[in-house]
């Protein structure tokens, strides 16, 4: 309960479109959950940086400092350079404001098709934590004799003991507050990263005493990925490093149904946390609302939790169950059934109704 200020960076294509209808459903929990918010909203993204050069200026960087919670709809533009707006506004974002936690449930809700052949919501229902700050991410490297024959590129990984502990930590903690078998799968790669994986399983051998009623597994990424398909209800909560975070969790969205329902948050939790639907901002189907927009309805979701909305945030996810079992034909763009703004209306109106009976 009580009053929340939200920083909404609605950003590149489809991302206005999207983060509209997160925000209507977070105003159609509001009134019954007794909850009030203070929106302000930043024009961040493409279109902002050919008009001015700006991604993220250090004044906005101190603002959104402030605020309880971002909201973020999606970075990318068709005419600016990939990486500009990546690496300046996205990760700029989660490495000042330290949000060394990804956190990217994977989920498969009542009644939406998963690839994978006899498999279904008992069976797909697990959490990625990825460390957000460190690892290939970090941006140690550099090229020597660029652009001649000779050229040498070095990209090297960063692993902190501080960054790793505090990152098993938050997964340790997260595995025990689930209701599900409290298992954490630490994923790396230790048979070859003989200095990074292994700075990461020492740590979490160490740390797993800490924690004993909690199974822990270790699993290589490789391996990771052919078990995400084969055997997805092994996994409970799942830890892992920058760059494989990055990879499993695209494979994640695609068995929970796509990136039109995959939603995560960049989390710091003794600081300001940022929630973002994880599909991109789809430039083509730009104003067309045929997009899913329930990848950014999750991510609202993740953050009325952030925010201790527990009440509302369980209303939200339930709407979200109900709209996609009941109203929608399919979780892709453009074969929804319904338009952006309908799927919106839905899940307002359960996730209204929702929290008045509870
Ligand atoms: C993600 C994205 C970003 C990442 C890109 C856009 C920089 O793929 O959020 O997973 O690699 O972290
Ligand atoms: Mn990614």
């Amino acid at each position: 309960m009580g009053s929340h200020r939200i920083a909404v960076i609605p950003g590149d294509g489809i991302g206005p479109e999207v983060v509209a209808e997160g925000v209507k459903v977070l105003e159609a929990v509001a009134g019954p959950a007794g909850i009030k918010y203070d929106f302000t909203y930043y024009d961040l993204g493409g279109e902002r940086y050919l008009r001015t050069g700006e991604t993220l200026p250090d004044s906005v960087l101190a603002e959104l400092r402030q605020f309880d919670a971002i909201y973020l709809g999606a970075i990318g533009h068709p005419d600016v350079a990939p990486g500009i707006l990546e690496k300046s506004i996205l990760l700029r974002a989660r490495f000042e404001l330290d949000q060394y936690i990804n956190l990217r449930p994977v989920v498969l809700y009542p009644g939406v098709e998963t690839p994978l052949k006899d498999k279904g919501p008992q069976d797909i229902d697990f959490v990625v934590v990825r460390e957000n700050t460190e690892g290939m991410y970090g941006g140690a490297g550099g090229f020597h004799k660029h652009g001649t024959p000779d050229e040498v590129a070095v990209q090297t990984s960063i692993n902190t003991r501080k960054g790793v502990d505090r990152c098993l930590k938050f997964a340790f903690e997260l595995a025990q507050k689930r209701q599900k078998v409290k298992k954490l799968t630490l994923v790396a790669k230790t048979n070859v990263l003989t200095y990074a994986s292994n700075l990461w399983f020492r740590a979490f051998e160490a740390m797993a005493p800490r924690y004993p009623e909690i199974t822990t597994d270790y699993a290589h990424v490789d391996a990771t990925c052919m078990w995400f398909v084969k055997n997805p209800e092994w996994f409970d909560v799942v830890v892992t490093d920058n760059l494989f975070g990055d990879i499993i969790t695209d494979l994640g969205a695609i068995i929970q149904g796509g990136l039109g329902v995959a939603a995560g948050g960049n989390i710091n939790p003794e600081g300001v946390s940022m929630f973002e639907p994880i599909g991109g901002s789809a430039p083509k189907y730009t104003g067309l609302q045929v997009v899913n927009p329930i990848a950014a309805i999750a991510a609202a979701q993740l953050l009325l939790e952030q925010l201790g909305e527990a009440g509302a945030a369980a209303a939200v996810e339930d709407a979200i169950k109900k709209t996609v079992s009941r109203d929608m034909k399919s979780m892709a763009a453009g074969h929804m059934g319904l338009s952006t703004g309908q799927v919106g209306d839905r899940v307002a109106r359960y996730a209204a109704e929702s929290v008045s009976s509870r």
